[in-house]
């Protein structure tokens, strides 16, 4: 069993594609043990991208994280790292994979609708970012 952080960017909330990412995620047997919609704040987000702080693009993604609501999650399962980040598709859309998510729905490489943790380290720093282990009911 593990544990990753999704996030629904602003681009994919505001396209109405909450459900037809949930319905990709759960199509894979992840199991979704808490979400809620937020509107990160300059601070939350400069905070979350910290390691892209010397990168070209940094301002332009904290712009794009802080444009409307996100939706983050709590993904649990068998290798649900490596499975979220297969139904998400490459980072880049134009080389994601048919059938993910970032094939389907992402705009460019900055609006790519999704994100999920790439690491057990990162996957425990993330949820953690988000989410008090109260707000994680729905564990098996
Ligand atoms: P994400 O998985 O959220 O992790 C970091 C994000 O930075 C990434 O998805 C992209 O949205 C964004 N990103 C990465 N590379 C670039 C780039 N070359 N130009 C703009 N944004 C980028």
């Amino acid at each position: 069993m593990e544990t990753t952080l999704s996030i629904i960017k602003p681009d994919g909330v505001r396209r109405n594609l909450i459900g037809k990412i949930f319905a990709k995620i759960e199509d894979k047997g992840l199991r979704i043990a808490a979400t809620k919609m937020i509107h990160l704040s300059k601070k939350q987000a400069e905070m979350f991208y910290a390691v892209h702080k010397e990168r070209p693009f940094y301002g332009e993604l904290v712009e794009s994280m802080t444009s409307g609501p996100v939706v983050v999650s709590v993904l649990q399962g068998a290798n649900a790292i490596a499975n979220y980040r297969e139904v998400m598709g490459a980072t880049n859309p134009a080389e994601a994979a048919a059938g993910t998510i970032r094939k389907e729905f992402a705009v460019s490489i900055g609006e790519n609708t999704v994100h999920g943790s790439d690491a057990p380290e990162t996957a425990t720093t993330e949820v953690n970012f988000f989410f008090a282990a109260s707000e994680i009911p729905n564990k098996e």
